[in-house]
C-alpha cells in the first residue's frame, strides 16, 4: 500500500510573519490526518514554518536546491543547507523553474542525484505544454522527462522519489485535467518506471497530480488508481488545504 501524499507548494508567497501565522492556523487540522503532508514554503520561511508545525508529523520541503555542495554560486542553496534546517523533501524540475529559469533535463537530473545522495526526497515534476498535448506527443514527452531525470539513479533510491505530474496548461489556470487525462499520464509514468526499475519499484513509487487541484475536485482525482495524492499550488495558501488533505 502506497501512503498518500499531499504537498503544498507555496511558490513565491508570504513573508515570514504571514507564513508563521498561516502554518500555525493549519497545525491542529494537520495533526489529524493519516496522509503524508509536505508543506513547501519559500526558503526564507522554512525556519518559521518548521517551528510553527512542531508537534505535527508534517514534513517541510524546499521549492528548489542547487546540485553543487558549496562555492561560488551566488543566490543558490545547497542540499546541506536544507538538511541543516530539517528539510525533508525538495521540489525539482517544476515547470516554472524549467520555463522561467531555463532549467534543463541535465540540470534536473543532477539535482535529483544530489538530493538523493544527501538524503532529501526529490519531488520530481514533469508535465507537457498544451502544444505538446495537441500535437499528440504527451507519452513521448513524459517518458523522455522521466528517463533523463532518473539517469544514474539506482534501484534502491528510485522508489524514494515522489513524482508529480503537472500538465503546464493546468497550473494556476483553473483548468484542471480530467480524471481520465490525469490517470492516463500517471499510469504511463508508472509503466515507464516499471520499464526502468521493474515491478516492485513501480508499485512502490508515489505519483501525484498537480494543476488547479481544489477541495472540490481533489477526491475524484485522488480516487484514480495511479494517483497517490497531489501537489497543490494556489489552494495550499488557503484553509482549503486542510480539506484537500482530508480528501
Ligand atoms: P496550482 O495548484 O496553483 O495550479 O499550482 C500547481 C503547482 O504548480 C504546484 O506545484
Amino acid at each position: 500500500m502506497r501512503r498518500r501524499v499531499v504537498a503544498g507548494n507555496w511558490k513565491m508567497n508570504m513573508i515570514p510573519a504571514e507564513a508563521a501565522a498561516f502554518a500555525a492556523s493549519l497545525c491542529d487540522g494537520l495533526k489529524e490526518t493519516d496522509a503524508e503532508v509536505h508543506v513547501i514554503p519559500p526558503f526564507t520561511d522554512i525556519a518559521v514554518v518548521a517551528d510553527a508545525l512542531k508537534g505535527t508529523d508534517v514534513f517541510i520541503g524546499s521549492q528548489n536546491m542547487y546540485h553543487e555542495d558549496k562555492g561560488a554560486f551566488t543566490g543558490e542553496i545547497s542540499a546541506d543547507m536544507l538538511n541543516g534546517l530539517g528539510v525533508h523533501s525538495v521540489i525539482i524540475g517544476h515547470s516554472e523553474r524549467r520555463t522561467i529559469f531555463s532549467e534543463d533535463d541535465t540540470m534536473i537530473n543532477r539535482k535529483v542525484v544530489k538530493a538523493l545522495e544527501k538524503g532529501l526526497v526529490p519531488i520530481l515534476c514533469c508535465g507537457e505544454s498544451l502544444e505538446t498535448r495537441e500535437a499528440g506527443n504527451v507519452s513521448e514527452w513524459i517518458s523522455g522527462q522521466i528517463e533523463s531525470a532518473f539517469a544514474g539513479v539506482g534501484e534502491n533510491d528510485a522508489s524514494k522519489v515522489i513524482i508529480a505530474y503537472e500538465p503546464i496548461w493546468a497550473i494556476g489556470t483553473g483548468k484542471v485535467a480530467t480524471t481520465g487525462q490525469a490517470q492516463e499520464v500517471c499510469h504511463l509514468i508508472r509503466e515507464k518506471i516499471k520499464e526502468l526499475y521493474g515491478e516492485k519499484v513501480s508499485e512502490d513509487i508515489r505519483i501525484l497530480y498537480g494543476g488547479s487541484v481544489k477541495a472540490e475536485n481533489s477526491s475524484e482525482l485522488f480516487d484514480c488508481p495511479d494517483i497517490d495524492g497531489g501537489l497543490i499550488g494556489g489552494a495550499s495558501l488557503k484553509p482549503e488545504f486542510l480539506d484537500i488533505v482530508n480528501a
